[in-house]
């Protein structure tokens, strides 16, 4: 089994980005568990982040015949990114929404996901814990389509 988890904009600079909402941890540091936990699973897994909302879109397309599966934190494009929720769609891979934040309480505009319809579960407010729960419930998932 093979997934891709895809990191939207700004999350390049966690660790030192807002660490009272987004915490602590670096992206490098929150690859490393998400590796970790999918060793352990015996899952291939497979790591990107961009700003650009094309590159973001390029990449799940490039991915659409080799993954099982995708993990996405959509950043801020999670609130108003058609093209990606369109991207999402158009490959019909499962893909689970996650946010460190709990973004259902906090400014109005971060309570709407387009994303949300077009995936299959959507975890916030956990930190790395919400990829971590991302990850579990993906492979359950997949491994219930076979
Ligand atoms: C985020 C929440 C978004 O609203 C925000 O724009 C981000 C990070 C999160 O992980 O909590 O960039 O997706």
């Amino acid at each position: 089994m093979k997934i891709v988890v895809i990191h939207g904009p700004n999350l390049n600079l966690l660790g030192e980005r807002e660490p009272d909402v987004y915490g602590k941890t670096t992206l490098e540091g929150l690859n490393q568990k998400i590796k970790t936990l999918c060793d352990e699973l015996s899952v291939r897994v497979r790591f990107f982040q961009s700003n650009h909302e094309g590159d973001l879109i390029d990449y799940i397309h490039n991915f659409r015949k080799s993954a099982d599966g995708i993990i996405i934190n959509p950043g801020a494009f999670t609130h108003y990114s058609y093209a990606l929720r369109d991207a999402i769609s158009g490959v019909a891979l499962p893909t689970v929404e996650v946010h460190l934040s709990d973004i259902h309480n906090r400014e109005e505009f971060r309570k709407i996901s387009v994303i949300k319809p077009v995936c299959i579960h959507q975890f916030f407010g956990a930190g790395v814990e919400s990829y971590l729960d991302g990850v579990r419930y993906l492979v359950r998932h997949i491994q219930s389509l076979r």
